[in-house]
């Protein structure tokens, strides 16, 4: 069996502004990058760049959960004009997903220093992005991250990459995860599936999943998993499903 082509090179993030959007090509759609302005420098509520009723959405959020909202609408929103579509204010849905028009399959994310949306046309496919820190938290997430058969693999590896290959496994699955919710629509845990990224000790690469599904759902017919260490902010993952039927 032939799997998903291996990704492309991406060049490390760009200098940029906080707050200025940059189109990437990833994985076969368009993805925008946007810096997240510092804790202390979110700009005055009505300076903020997006849709009014996103701002009124926002405005009682903490600081810093204003300062990743922001940037993730305006990557959101950058990444679906250049598919030609106009969103309007993107608010969440009752899952919290971002609300878009039947015209885009996107997803987004955030860290403290970037948010990225991926964005393609609408395709009967759902998809994922996630972006990690590999040093976040430690090994102990294991108990809560991963089956026993992925820990018994990660155990194999060198001592001083299990840390950054376990967030990969993290980051993978919170892509698989917002692939599979518009779906699925229920909480899947994270020990549902079980991720075997190839070439294992690389820097990046695809994996294969097994579906491990409590409630028996059927699984997409195709699960597309790309990963890649995105230079100094982290694991940068993508999901694309393609359902069967
Ligand atoms: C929902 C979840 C995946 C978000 O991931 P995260 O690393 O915490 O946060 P990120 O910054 O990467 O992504 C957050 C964005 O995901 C999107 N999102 C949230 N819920 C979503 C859902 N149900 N479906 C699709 N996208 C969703 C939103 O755009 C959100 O940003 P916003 O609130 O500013 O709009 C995570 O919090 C979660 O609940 N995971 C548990 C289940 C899981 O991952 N299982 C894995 C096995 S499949």
């Amino acid at each position: 069996m032939i799997g998903p082509t291996p990704p492309a090179p991406l060049a490390a993030p760009p200098t940029v502004e906080p707050l200025e959007p940059r189109r990437l090509e990833l994985d076969g759609a368009v993805a925008v990058a946007v810096r997240v302005p510092a804790p202390d420098a979110i700009p005055p509520l009505d300076a903020w760049p997006i849709d009014p009723a996103e701002r009124d959405h926002a405005a009682g959020f903490g600081r810093r959960r204003q300062n990743t909202w922001i940037a993730g609408r305006l990557a959101l929103r950058t990444a679906c004009r250049a598919l030609g579509v106009e969103p309007g204010p993107i608010l969440p849905d009752d899952r919290r997903a971002p609300r878009l028009p039947a015209t885009v399959s996107a997803s987004l994310t955030h860290t403290d220093r970037w948010a990225l949306a991926w964005a393609a046309p609408a395709d009967g496919r759902t998809r994922g992005i996630d972006l990690e820190d590999p040093t976040r938290g430690g090994l102990h997430l294991q108990k809560m991250l991963l089956t026993e058969a992925e820990a018994a693999d990660l155990a194999t590896r060198p001592a001083a990459r299990q840390q950054s290959e376990l967030i990969r496994r993290f980051a993978l699955k919170e892509a698989v995860y917002k692939a599979i919710d518009p779906r699925y629509r229920r909480y899947v845990d994270f020990k549902e599936v079980a991720l075997w990224p190839d070439p294992p000790g690389a820097e990046a690469g695809t994996a294969r999943i097994d579906w491990i599904l409590a409630e028996g759902e059927a699984p997409p017919a195709e699960m597309i998993l790309r990963w890649r260490l995105w230079g100094d902010a982290g694991w940068l993952c993508t999901a694309e499903a393609r359902w069967g039927g």
